[in-house]
């Protein structure tokens, strides 16, 4: 199966599994999960929005650090820039938080809930120009299914 095929076979995969009276965190960790196994990425997580910084919450792989400014690294400039960023290669990336040095490229998907970001998705390949527009397009609709 290609990308889109593999996406496209998740998709309502992940929609039936996403549990309308479970804490949305308790849905986060399923999607986490579900991606990470499809994909075999590197790491596979969401950073929630508590106060003025991003902290870690539920993933999948190695560890990773638990708390990042807005407007640092990708995940920073994701939320700072409210839209979705692909990093081809993460040595290009100026301000790229290294929690892993086998990560070589990233996307990061910002969730927004009544307009306003309450979290953001973020992929690591340990391969460079892993993510293109056909992963923004599928994660966000993932990540809209988030309740
Ligand atoms: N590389 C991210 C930090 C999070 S880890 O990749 C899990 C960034 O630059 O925001």
């Amino acid at each position: 199966m290609n990308k889109t095929e593999q996406y496209t076979s998740l998709l309502p995969q992940i929609e039936s599994v996403m549990d309308s009276n479970a804490d949305i965190i308790a849905n986060m960790a399923n999607m986490a999960a579900m991606l990470h196994e499809t994909f075999g990425f590197w790491w596979t997580g969401f950073y929630r929005v508590i106060g003025n910084e991003l902290v870690l919450g539920p993933f999948q792989g190695p560890l990773a650090c638990t708390r990042i400014a807005y407007g640092r690294g990708v995940c920073g400039t994701a939320w700072k820039e409210r839209r979705t960023v692909v990093v081809p290669d993460v040595e290009q990336f100026p301000g790229h938080i290294a929690c892993s040095s086998a990560s070589r490229s990233e996307i990061v998907v910002p969730v927004f809930r009544n307009g306003t970001i309450i979290a953001v998705l973020d992929i690591d390949s340990d391969q460079l120009n892993t993510f293109d527009q056909t992963d923004a397009e599928f994660l966000k609709k993932m990540v809209e299914l988030l309740k």
